[in-house]
């Protein structure tokens, strides 16, 4: 019963997934409102809903207020508003008129007229399992300005309360998972930054309170979009909450008019039963089947030289780290920032993409033939949006950035940002970038510093670089990826401030965070993974004391946190023991061998970050469960429990093949596993269980 139906004498619209139901109809106005959101409901049972979702209405309320698709602006809604239009001649109001539908292959097109301006708006739902993912399109005859335009409105059901979870951060501190009861009126979630952001990233999920780690619905939103972008959830009197959410900067207009449509990123839905752990699971799922490009591939173990070399960057160094990390079984190295220009500290050189010779006297084909030599990939770090202002390139164009004329231009890490709705800046980038992608096989794309003094001038439509230099970013990507179709890509920005569905579906990996602590780790990738997969996180194990934080952890304990993600080593591998070298070559194979339930297998987080106290994940992938668990501190003679397991078969056996030992599912379910965690802090195991064939 998956798929798309139209029950055409209800003028309604009943989109069902693999375990859930969405519904919409045409109101007697021809405004789309929503019928249904949740588990999955027959077409003829939906039928009975139809009419019975409007609050009672007492003459200070519109009787469509909180059930709009789109909330619209205009005539008596007063709702947060989705669509805002301002026409030529000052109208603001939008009326609907009902046009047609188109459906196919899981794609719901609805297409709307305004009643009297040329104004077309298409409402798009693409199913993809129990996702749907929405947006908007608008184009227009005459121009029109379109000051707020999101990809969709979200109803929730009516519930008894409203509980929000969603992430917040900074620099080296990114997501943290933040739950709490949803405020009446309206909650903003929003970046202003150019950038997703490391102060929050745009998705929110939404549950009445009852909903934990195993049980309860949850009904999530998630939007595809790298710039500026607002999420708000309305909770009104009436006894409902919406999410509208889509991308824009507070007070920039878009102008849509002739031969300049509007289409809006996408806004991804999706309802789950089975608690927090399912609604990841499911997002998860759609991420590596629907968002990634390269779903199916295993990520390699990357080297980065960054933490061992800071801008100290030689060939003679790099050759070093690339031999002692293929020793260690690296199958990607990457080369970090300093290999270019005059960039030899944060000061300088940014722009200047060609090699520093005085660093690489024969360019960077000896280092990258060695590395291949070694047997490994080779990757380089770049960061194309950005300038230093002590640069050729902004000597030679002090124009490309974003600037006002009388405004001072706002430094933030010494750099400028380069307009890259400017299609000349985009060129240029095009033109050095292609060359590098012939060299690399591997790009870390970082992006440093938001958006300040966003201007363009000289440009009729100013505004318009707010998306456009998003766009501009993903058209390149695309490109790139097209014409080197063996070119795999990490986005960073200072860490992890450039996560979202929309950089994921052009880039292979992120990076999570430039915190590679292990202990603060721990946090960052339980936010992380909230709507992220692991296939995606990229994690490193890097020197002691930490580069950031400077707390010393034992090596075990680093590689165990890492291996739960993408593995990668990040420290000055050249001054390592022989004690460490050993240990870390051991785990890199120990990671790859269960690295394909890591990154492709479903996660359960059996136990959440704690201070004092076991936090534990696990991953299933089909016959193969692996379990990582960590303990901070130990207190003497303090009893252990024993770590219930999830996703197993009650009436299989496994064998943990490291120590022999079988286990009933039904007791790894019901009682746990025993983890004989070493003694003193900081222990950690990685324990593997294989279900035995019968
Ligand atoms: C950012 C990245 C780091 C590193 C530095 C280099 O902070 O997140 O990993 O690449 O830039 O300047």
């Amino acid at each position: 019963m998956a798929g798309i139906s139209f029950l055409d004498e209800h003028r309604t619209w009943v989109l069902t997934g693999e375990t859930s139901t969405y519904a919409l109809r045409l109101g007697e106005d021809d405004v789309p409102v929503h019928v249904y959101w949740g588990p999955a409901l027959p077409a003829t049972a939906v039928v009975e809903l139809i009419g019975k979702t409007l609050p009672w209405w007492d003459g200070f309320n519109d009787p469509g207020e909180g059930v709009d698709e789109l909330a619209a602006d205009g005539g008596t809604r007063y709702w947060t508003p989705a669509l805002q239009v301002r026409f030529a001649d000052g109208t603001r109001a939008l009326e609907w008129r009902y046009e047609s539908h188109h459906i196919a292959a899981g794609h719901l097109r609805l297409s709307f007229a305004d009643r009297h301006y040329p104004l077309r708006i298409t409402l798009h739902y693409r199913l993809r399992g129990d996702v749907l993912e929405r947006w908007t399109e608008l184009s227009a005859g005459t121009d029109v300005e379109v000051v707020r335009a999101d990809s969709a409105t979200w109803a929730l059901p009516i519930f008894e309360d409203y509980r929000l979870s969603h992430v917040t951060g900074r620099w080296a501190a990114e997501t943290r998972l933040q739950r709490g009861f949803a405020h009446h009126g309206e909650t903003v979630f929003a970046s202003r930054r150019g950038i997703t952001g490391h102060h929050a990233n745009p998705w929110v999920m939404v549950d009445d309170g009852t909903a934990t780690e195993r049980h309860g619905e949850v009904y999530g939103v998630a939007l595809a979009w790298s710039g500026s972008w607002r999420l708000t959830t309305t909770r009104a009197s009436t006894g409902r909450l919406t999410v509208s959410g889509g991308f824009g900067q507070d007070g920039v207009v878009h102008r849509v008019g002739p031969g300049r449509p509007l289409t809006t990123p996408v806004s991804a839905g999706l309802y789950t039963a089975g608690g927090f752990g399912a609604a990841s699971r499911a997002w998860h799922a759609y991420v590596r089947a629907h968002v990634l490009p390269h779903p199916g591939e295993l990520r390699p173990v990357l080297y980065n030289s960054w933490e061992a070399t800071g801008f100290d960057v030689t060939e003679a160094g790099q050759l070093a780290l690339a031999e002692r990390a293929a020793a260690l079984g690296v199958e990607l190295f990457v080369m970090d920032d300093g290999w270019f220009g005059a960039r030899t500290g944060d000061h300088a050189g940014l722009g200047d993409w060609h090699v520093n010779r005085s660093r690489f006297p024969d360019g960077l084909k000896p280092l990258v033939d060695a590395v291949h030599g070694l047997g490994m990939q080779f990757g380089i770090w770049v960061e194309p949006e950005m300038v230093n202002p002590d640069s050729d390139l902004y000597r030679a164009h002090p124009d490309w950035v974003l600037h006002h004329p009388h405004r001072r231009r706002s430094e933030l890490q010494r750099q400028l940002v380069l307009n890259f709705a400017r299609p000349d800046v985009a060129a240029w980038a095009h033109e050095w970038l292609d060359r590098l992608a012939g060299t690399a096989d591997f790009l870390k794309w970082d992006m440093n510093r938001p958006f300040s003094e966003a201007g363009w001038p000289g440009e009729a439509d100013q505004d318009r670089l707010w998306v456009d230099h998003t766009r501009a970013v993903y058209a390149l990507l695309d490109r790139l990826r097209a014409d080197h179709p063996g070119l795999r890509i990490e986005s960073c920005a200072g860490g992890g401030g450039r996560i979202d569905l929309g950089v994921l579906a052009r880039t292979d990996q992120v990076w999570t965070s430039d915190n590679t602590d292990a202990l603060d780790r721990l946090r960052i990738q339980h936010g992380y993974g909230q709507l992220y997969p692991a296939r995606a996180m990229s994690a490193w194990v890097t020197d002691n004391p930490n580069f950031v934080t400077a707390r010393s952890i034992p090596l075990g304990f680093r590689f165990h946190v890492a291996m739960a993600g993408v593995l990668g080593l990040g420290g000055d591998i050249v001054q390592w023991s022989e004690d460490d070298l050993a240990l870390a070559r051991e785990l890199v194979a120990r990671y790859k061998n269960i690295r394909a339930v890591v990154q492709h297998g479903a996660l359960y987080r059996l136990r959440p970050p704690v201070d004092d106290g076991v936090t534990a994940v696990q991953y299933v992938l089909a016959d193969r469960a692996v379990v990582f668990a960590y303990r901070q501190s130990a207190h003497f003679n303090a009893p252990e429990r024993p770590l219930r397991l999830d996703g197993l078969d009650p009436a299989a056996k496994y064998l943990d093949p490291d120590s022999g030992r079988t286990h009933s599912g039904a007791v790894l379910l019901a009682h746990g596993l025993p983890l004989d965690l070493p003694a003193g802090d900081f222990a950690s195991v990685v324990i593997r269980l294989d279900r035995i064939k019968i």
